[in-house]
């Protein structure tokens, strides 16, 4: 049942099942091709100017009015100024193909490109040039924040690819309430601090690869409440790094792999996040992670001092592996490379870690933090009766195998907050060693 229909234009229609991890397929239901064919609607026959000095936002809802039910609109190369924000609501059978780069114009808060209600849908440029730039570091060099540049509302059967997302005002993309949908060949360049989120993600069935992430804050992270999300070939390049939560109440995330996170100068190689609360996440699999000069690396806290702490005894955290870890940490004695530090009135359970060897690039011991914490694995406790206890700490002096392959051109600075940041071209690769699934279209 594995069906891989590959369009003229590249685009993959329900690459069906590309995992067990996915509950059915994923991506638009027609081709980009067979959309243009019906109707191309070119926002420069919709009042459109290649100009970054008009606002465009009104020729591109005009357009989306026109082939909404069935059509491409299309954004030429070119510079396009956005003054005004658009919100394209409804829709079927419908692609946005932007092979020119949109800039920020206007100041409003909210969210510069805002699609809702839509199926059978497609946002990606032909030639992987396209790109959204936020110029969000006029906001952050005056202390503030700006919009937020892509947020898909309710979306169903759909793909976002080969396109990047630069310097937005606050997150990048985030996906609220969507399902079947393929994320792919992206590249997100943000500020170097928090408050600008690369991909957040809640709803289902929903495979997200091949993207890389520069910012300070969440790279791909999966919020409440989501299942069957596939996250793979991912770049932490100087990030935040790669996250679930924050957790608060009602928390109810299951089936969730990620597989293939490479993680440089981040905050973290995964951080499962919450303080207080109820719900669970459970049957989850995070494999083949692997990074270097990260401050922590596994970290599950359920005692999260950046967040405010909910109502409830704690989310419950169970069935979940961690397999195949490799690299190193910046401070391994600082900061404990494995800390599992469950809730009091939750511990978790059925925790499995196997082949961690995560070195220390300072010092010559690393520590593993556990509490509250049953499984399998290197300082969990085991049994079957899951009573809350005090964090225990071990201190391991060597590592065997965490020697790991870095990528090519590592990020050796964050972006600043004060000069604009380049829109840069899409990678080939995304992981060492490792070739997009798909090729990019351009
Ligand atoms: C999404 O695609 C699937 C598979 O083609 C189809 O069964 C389903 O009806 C579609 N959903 C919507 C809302 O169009
Ligand atoms: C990581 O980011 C830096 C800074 O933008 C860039 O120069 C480098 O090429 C990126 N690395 C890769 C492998 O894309």
């Amino acid at each position: 049942m594995k069906i891989n229909i590959v369009s003229a234009l590249g685009a993959i229609v329900f690459s069906s099942f590309v995992s067990a991890q996915l509950s059915g397929g994923v991506g638009p239901s027609t081709t980009t091709a067979s959309k243009a064919a019906k109707k191309v609607c070119n926002i420069l026959n919709y009042g459109g100017v290649a100009s970054k000095t008009t606002d465009n936002a009104p020729a591109i809802a005009s357009a989306w009015a026109a082939c909404k039910s069935g059509g491409e609109v299309y954004i030429p190369a070119g510079d396009y100024g956005l003054a005004t924000w658009v919100t394209l609501t409804g829709g079927t059978a419908v692609s946005i193909n932007l092979d020119g780069i949109i800039y920020r114009t206007g100041t409003a808060g909210g969210n510069m490109i805002f699609i809702e209600h839509t199926t059978d849908f497609e946002f990606y440029s032909s030639t992987s040039k396209g790109a959204v730039q936020g110029y969000g570091y006029v906001f952050h060099a005056a202390g503030t924040y700006g919009p937020r540049i892509l947020r898909l509302y309710e979306v169903v059967n759909f793909s976002v690819h080969d396109i990047a997302l630069v310097d937005a005002g606050a997150f990048h993309f985030t996906m609220d309430t969507c399902s079947n949908g393929e994320v792919y060949n992206m590249i997100i360049r943000g500020g170097n601090e928090g408050e600008l989120d690369g991909i957040d993600v809640w709803g289902t069935n929903i495979w997200i690869h091949d993207i890389e992430v520069t910012n300070k804050d969440e790279c791909v992270t999966v919020k409440s409440p989501a299942s069957y999300i596939l996250v793979e070939s991912i770049y932490s390049n100087w990030s935040g790094g790669c996250a679930i939560g924050s957790l608060g109440a009602d928390t109810d995330i299951h089936h969730i792999q990620y597989n293939h996170v490479y993680t440089q100068e981040s905050n973290q190689m995964l951080l499962i996040k919450s303080n207080g609360g109820s719900g669970s996440v459970y049957s989850c699999s995070f494999n083949n992670f692997i990074g270097h000069s990260n401050a922590y690396t596994l970290d599950i806290d359920g005692y999260w001092s950046s967040e405010t702490t909910a109502a409830g005894n704690g989310v419950l955290f169970y069935d979940i592996t961690f397999d195949n870890w490799h690299g190193t940490c910046s401070n391994g004695a600082t900061r404990a490379p494995l800390q599992l530090l469950c809730p009091s009135g939750a511990p978790c359970y059925g925790i499995t870690i196997e082949n961690f060897d995560i070195w220390t690039e300072a010092g010559s011991e690393v520590l593993y933090k556990c509490e509250n914490a049953y499984g399998s694995g290197p300082c969990l406790s085991t049994g079957t009766s899951h009573t809350a206890y005090a964090i225990t700490t071990h201190t391991v002096t060597s590592v065997a195998s965490y020697t790991i392959t870095k990528m090519a051109a590592d990020f050796t600075a964050g972006f600043g907050l004060t000069t604009s940041i380049p829109i840069p071209a899409i990678p080939t690769s995304f992981y060492p060693g490792l070739a997009p699934s798909s090729a990019l279209l351009g």
